[in-house]
C-alpha cells in the first residue's frame, strides 16, 4: 500500500450496521477503533472491504496468537464438527484438551473450559469465596478481569465503568496499587480476615505493559499464605503467549488458581479455569456451580488441542521475541529521527507504545505521566497507513509476523510520520 486507505466499503457498512447493531460494534471495545470491516485475515495480515491491507498486531485483542486462520487449527476444528458440536454430554476431546493444558502449565492440577476470560474470571473468585467462606477480594489499579458488575471499573480506579452497573457489587472488593507489596501488606493487615482471593494480571499487559518488580510476585504469594488468601492470577492475556505456562512459568511463582483465554485456542473463543485439585474439585462435587451450555464443546477442545500441539512442537515464542524486540526498537529510532517522543516497553511478546519519557513506568499512577491521548490518536491514524493496532498502546506479536511484516511496518509507520496531517497530531521530542 502506497498511497493511504480510503473506505468508502466501510462507511457503507458502517451506516448500515449502525441500523440494527448499537454503535454498529458487538463488543464496546470496538466503539474507539476506526469504522473498518474486514473481509478476511491470514497469517499476520487482514484485508478489509474496500482492498487494504494491514499488517495486524491488535490479533483480534490477542487471540490470534498463531496468526489468522491457522490451517492447522482451522482443520482439526472442521474435521471435529463434522461429528456435532455440543451433546450435553462429556467428548474424549475434552479430556485431551484439559490434560494438554495442565501439562503446560506445570503447576495447575484440573482445569475447565469456559467460553470467555469474563466467565473463568468470575468462577475464580466464586471458587475462592467458597473455600475460604470470606465474600471480598483485593484487586489493583489498572488490571481488568471482564465487564461485569463486581469487576468493571472506570479508567482504573475504583468507580463503575458503566451506567447500569450495581455500584454496590464493588464493594466486594479493595483496591490497591500494584507492584508494591508493602501497600499489599497493608490491606491485607487492615481486611485479611475478610479476604478471599487476591485477583491480579501478573504481568500487567492490559495497561502499559509492565512486568512486576523483582520479588514482587513472590512477596504476593508468601502474603496470601499467611492470611489463608487464595491466589488468582488472571493470565487471559499472558498465559500460552509469555510463555507456555505463562506469568506463573516466566516468574517462577505458582498461584492457586489461573484464568486462560486468548492465546490458547488459534482465535477460537476458549476460556480456562485452571488450579490446584483441592480448590478445583469443589466443582466435580458439585458444592460449587460452573456452568455452561457451551463449555467444552467439541470446537473448543479440538481448538485448544490443534493450539497446544503446535505451541509444542513448533514453539514460535524465539521468533516472536526476536520480532518484538526488533519492532520495539524500531519504533523508538522512528520516533527519533522524526523528532518524536515515541517509547515501548515491556515484553517484545505484548508490549506497549506511547509517547513521553523513556524512562520505565512501574504502576497506573506512574503511566499517567505519558501522553496516553496522543498516542490514540496517533494508532488511530496508523490505520490509514495499513498498520492495525490498539488505540490503548498495546502491540500484540504472532507467531506470523515475519520479516516483510517488520519491514512494511516500520516503513508504513515512517510514512505515517512524514505526514504533516499526522505530525500535527502527535508531541515532539521536547515535549516528552
Ligand atoms: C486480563 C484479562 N482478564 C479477563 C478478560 C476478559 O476476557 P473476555 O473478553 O474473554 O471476557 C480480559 C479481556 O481482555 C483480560 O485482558
Amino acid at each position: 500500500m502506497t498511497s493511504t486507505a480510503s473506505w468508502a466499503n466501510s462507511a457503507v457498512l458502517t451506516e448500515r450496521a449502525r441500523v440494527t447493531i448499537p454503535g454498529g460494534v458487538n463488543s464496546n471495545i470496538r466503539l474507539a477503533a476506526p469504522p473498518v470491516f474486514f473481509e478476511r485475515g491470514r497469517g499476520a495480515r487482514l484485508l478489509d472491504v474496500d482492498g487494504n491491507d494491514y499488517v495486524d498486531y491488535l490479533l483480534g485483542q490477542g487471540p490470534n496468537f498463531l496468526g489468522h486462520a491457522t490451517e492447522a487449527v482451522t482443520e482439526a476444528v472442521t474435521a471435529a464438527v463434522g461429528r456435532g458440536m455440543v451433546y450435553g454430554a462429556q467428548s474424549p476431546l475434552e479430556v485431551e484438551a484439559a490434560e494438554r493444558i495442565v501439562a503446560a502449565l506445570g503447576w495447575a492440577e484440573m482445569v475447565r473450559l469456559s467460553m470467555t476470560g469474563t466467565e473463568a474470571v468470575q468462577a475464580a473468585l466464586r471458587l475462592a469465596r467458597a473455600a475460604t467462606g470470606r465474600h471480598r477480594f483485593v484487586r489493583f489499579e489498572g488490571h481488568y478481569h471482564g465487564w461485569l458488575d463486581n469487576v468493571l471499573v472506570a479508567a482504573g480506579g475504583g468507580a463503575p465503568g458503566s451506567l447500569g452497573q450495581l455500584a454496590s457489587h464493588l464493594t466486594d472488593s479493595v483496591l490497591v496499587p500494584w507492584n508494591d507489596a508493602d501497600a499489599l501488606a497493608d490491606a491485607l493487615n487492615a481486611h485479611g480476615d475478610t479476604i478471599a482471593a487476591v485477583i491480579m494480571e501478573p504481568v500487567m499487559i492490559n495497561t502499559g505493559s509492565m512486568e512486576p518488580v523483582d520479588g514482587y510476585l513472590a512477596r504476593v504469594r508468601q502474603l496470601c499464605d499467611e492470611h489463608g488468601i487464595v491466589l488468582i492470577f488472571d493470565e487471559v492475556i499472558s498465559g500460552f503467549r509469555i510463555a507456555p505456562g505463562g506469568a506463573a512459568q516466566r516468574y517462577g511463582v505458582a498461584p492457586d488458581l489461573a484464568t486462560y483465554g486468548k492465546a490458547m485456542a488459534g482465535g477460537w473463543p476458549v476460556a480456562a479455569l485452571a488450579g490446584r485439585a483441592e480448590l478445583m474439585s469443589r466443582f466435580g462435587t458439585g458444592e460449587v456451580n460452573h456452568s455452561g451450555t457451551f463449555n467444552g464443546s467439541v470446537m473448543a477442545a479440538a481448538a485448544v488441542i490443534a493450539t497446544l500441539d503446535i505451541l509444542a512442537a513448533d514453539p514460535p515464542y524465539e521468533r516472536i521475541s526476536e520480532h518484538g524486540a526488533a519492532l520495539k526498537a524500531g519504533l523508538v529510532d522512528l520516533g527519533e529521527r522524526h523528532g518524536v517522543p515515541l517509547r515501548t516497553q515491556g515484553l517484545p511478546m505484548a508490549f506497549h507504545a506511547s509517547f513521553g519519557s523513556p524512562e520505565p513506568v512501574t504502576d497506573y499512577r506512574s503511566l499517567q505521566r505519558l501522553d496516553l491521548a496522543s498516542y490514540s490518536e496517533f494508532a488511530a491514524m496508523l490505520a490509514r497507513y495499513g498498520v492495525w493496532v490498539a488505540r490503548r498502546g498495546i502491540w500484540y506479536v504472532s507467531a506470523a509476523h515475519g520479516e516483510r511484516e517488520l519491514t512494511d511496518t516500520l516503513e508504513r509507520v515512517d510514512r505515517a510520520l512524514s505526514d504533516p496531517a499526522v505530525r500535527s497530531a502527535v508531541p515532539a521530542l521536547s515535549a516528552a
